[in-house]
């Protein structure tokens, strides 16, 4: 059995080598390149490739892969947004993805992020990089006084829910699939419009589909409380930059924290010291004191990298056997 694997990164390395270590009866060969029409080639002979880009499967690439004979294709992420289904579905693509890798790692970050907003750590940070380690007016907001609402209730945003709840915060939550565990305990609200009346802060976990496509946009902002805390660690696409900008600018969001952007793709995970971003609207969102920008790096964890390994293979090897892996995309 073969397996051809695009875009390997230098830290994804030391996970695959204890991978093809524990299954020495697979050949694995691979690039760092990703996948496209031109590199689809590469991965003739094998049984399965095994991805991961932010660039679009589009219906080209996934053509170029099926007329070298590889319809198995198993993402290491979860997002499965940017593949074109219909092609997919054209040349019967097995497709799977890693839909929980681990979801403390975003949790985790996006609660941190929320707790340095509301202790306004990038302000004391840049007054004591300065030397200036005066208190005022740099005063912070206990978590356990705020009611956070979590829009989204699926795996992260429920180890999210836990983290709060350490903290003591007041949970709100809203999902249009409640999990049965939350809504006995009673923290659903029925509609987006009351979590938006009610919290002081947000933070959402719901997939970037299309009917979640600018969610927070002005209409939405003006639903919510004045000095509204937001944290996006889920998809970029779910702001309306530019709604969120005007929002930050009026003051009626008083912080604003995100780890992913609409137009990421290009700009974050690359190196752009010495050089002007090619986008203002980031650079604006990067100078201002209560906006945290970190680049698309909430999953990035040894821990969860490991896990898109290690599960995106054995589910390569699967579809290579004919079988379903119980992480095979339904589509
Ligand atoms: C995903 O798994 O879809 C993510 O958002 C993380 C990705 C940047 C690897």
């Amino acid at each position: 059995m073969k397996i051809f694997a695009y875009g390997i990164r230098d830290d994804e390395k030391p996970s695959l080598e204890e991978w093809k270590a524990a299954n020495p009866e697979v050949e694995v060969d691979y690039t760092q390149d990703l996948l496209t029409p031109e590199t689809a080639k590469l991965a003739e002979g094998a049984d399965s490739a095994v991805v991961y880009q932010q660039l679009d499967y589009t219906r080209e690439t996934l053509t170029a892969l099926a007329n070298v004979g590889v319809t198995n294709l198993s993402l290491r992420n979860v997002g499965t947004d940017n593949i074109d289904f219909d092609a997919a579905r054209e040349f019967n693509f097995n497709i799977s993805n890693v839909p929980v890798y681990s979801p403390n790692a975003i949790a985790e970050h996006s609660m941190i992020q929320l707790s340095r907003l509301l202790r306004r750590t990038k302000a004391l940070d840049a007054k004591i990089a300065k030397h200036d380690l005066r208190w005022a007016p740099t005063i912070g907001r206990e978590m356990r006084m705020q009611t956070v609402g979590v829009i989204g209730t699926g795996h992260i945003g429920r180890v999210a829910i836990n983290i709060l709840k350490g903290f003591g915060a007041k949970v709100i939550a809203y999902d249009k699939f409640p999990n049965a565990e939350l809504q006995a305990e009673g923290l659903y609200v029925d509609t987006l419009d009351e979590l938006y009346a009610q919290a002081d802060a947000i933070s959402l976990y719901v997939p970037g589909v299309p009917e979640n496509h600018h969610l927070i946009n002005a209409d939405a902002i003006s639903k919510m409380k004045d000095g509204v805390v937001i944290m996006n660690a889920a998809r970029g696409n779910l702001m309306d930059i530019d709604a969120v900008i005007d929002g930050l600018n009026s003051g009626k969001i008083s912080d604003f924290g995100m780890d992913v952007y609409e137009n990421e793709v290009g700009l974050f995970n690359e190196d752009w010291s010495n050089k002007e971003f090619p986008d203002s609207k980031i650079a604006d969102l990067i100078a201002r004191e209560n906006v945290l920008v970190t680049p698309h790096t909430a999953f990035y964890t040894t821990k969860a990298v490991l896990e898109m390994v290690h599960q995106s293979f054995d589910a390569a090897v699967a579809f290579a056997n004919g079988e379903t892996p119980a992480i095979a995309v339904k589509y």
